[in-house]
């Protein structure tokens, strides 16, 4: 099956990225959200983006400019009638995207595959509020997008082989790494990832060191590339508390148990960069 045109759904940090990734691969690209402001303020930042790389010499003023022009917007799912593919990002909350996948089944055409970005919902329930449910699967991003070279393809109980299969095609065609996972809260990566950046949290609820020197710790001795903190403000402790809360209503167990500290700056309103402050102020 070749897939030509694509809807993204959600044009924030992760939607606009993969928007970005998918026009310089040359797919036409729709972008959706529910606000025209918030598309147009994606399509602004993907922009910018693109002049950065043609400023370090690492793309041509020409295909800077192509790639914005594969990108249409959008704050209509009707716009889907005539798509191979949807990319759903929305926000991680199960209602929303039950809600979406069931409206996009009745305006995709029936050879279109619905994918759902979600970090750690169920892509089997999500499938079943379809009448494809065959066509369903994750195609999980990472942050930030255009650097990170990971897909992994989350693997309901009903996708196809045909399904999966595609989507192998469309990740390698965007250059990335691809990684096929069976359907469980959180896949692999998060499932790893988060509970270390949650134990981080907890160690410096504890006192026993400050934000900045968890991070050097973590960034001298075990070579990541930014601390758990720093990290944990660039996903978003919004995103970060709801897949805690997803592994731990997943598992039954209390190893997943959010930290209080997570909770407390989510109520507050600290959801780290995309508000300013998080762990560290930006
Ligand atoms: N968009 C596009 N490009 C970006 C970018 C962004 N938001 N941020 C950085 N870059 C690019 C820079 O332009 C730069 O490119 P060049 O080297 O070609 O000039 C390159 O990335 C390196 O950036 P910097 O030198 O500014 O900074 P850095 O070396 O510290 O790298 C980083 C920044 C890539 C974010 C790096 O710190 C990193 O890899 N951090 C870990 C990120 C991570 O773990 N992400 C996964 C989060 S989990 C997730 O996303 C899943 C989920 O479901 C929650």
């Amino acid at each position: 099956m070749s897939i030509n045109k694509v809807m993204v759904i959600g044009s924030g940090q992760m939607g606009s990225g993969i928007a970005q990734v998918l026009a310089q691969a040359g797919y036409s690209v729709i972008l959706n959200d529910i606000k025209q402001e918030f598309v147009d303020g994606a399509v602004a930042k993907i922009s910018k983006q693109l002049d950065r790389s043609v400023e370090k010499g690492r793309l041509a003023a020409a295909d800077a400019e192509a790639t914005v022009a594969r990108i249409v917007t959008s704050v209509d799912y009707a716009d889907a009638k005539d798509v191979d593919l949807v990319i759903e990002a929305a926000t991680e909350r199960r209602d929303i995207k039950l809600n979406i996948f069931k409206q996009l089944d009745e305006i995709t055409p029936a050879h279109a595959i619905l994918a759902s970005n979600t970090s750690s919902l169920s892509i089997t329930e999500i499938a079943a509020a379809t009448n494809r449910p065959n066509q369903v699967v994750g195609l999980h991003f990472f942050n930030p997008v255009p650097v990170m070279k990971l897909i992994e393809i989350n693997i309901g109980l009903t996708t196809d082989e045909a399904t999966v299969a595609a989507m192998r095609e469309v990740g390698e065609s965007l250059n990335k790494t691809l990684v096929e996972v069976k359907d469980a809260p959180g896949f692999v990566v998060n499932r790893i990832l988060i509970p270390m950046i949650n134990e981080a949290i907890i160690v410096l609820n504890e006192g026993i060191s400050t934000a900045a020197e968890i991070d050097e710790a973590m960034k001298a001795g075990a070579n990541h590339p930014m601390g758990p903190l720093a990290l944990a403000d660039l996903i978003g402790l919004d995103t970060v508390l709801a897949i805690m809360n997803v592994l731990y209503e997943g598992y039954s167990d209390s190893k997943y148990r959010p930290a209080q500290l997570l909770k407390k700056k989510v109520e507050a309103g600290h959801l780290g960069r995309k508000t300013g402050q998080g762990f560290f102020e930006y």
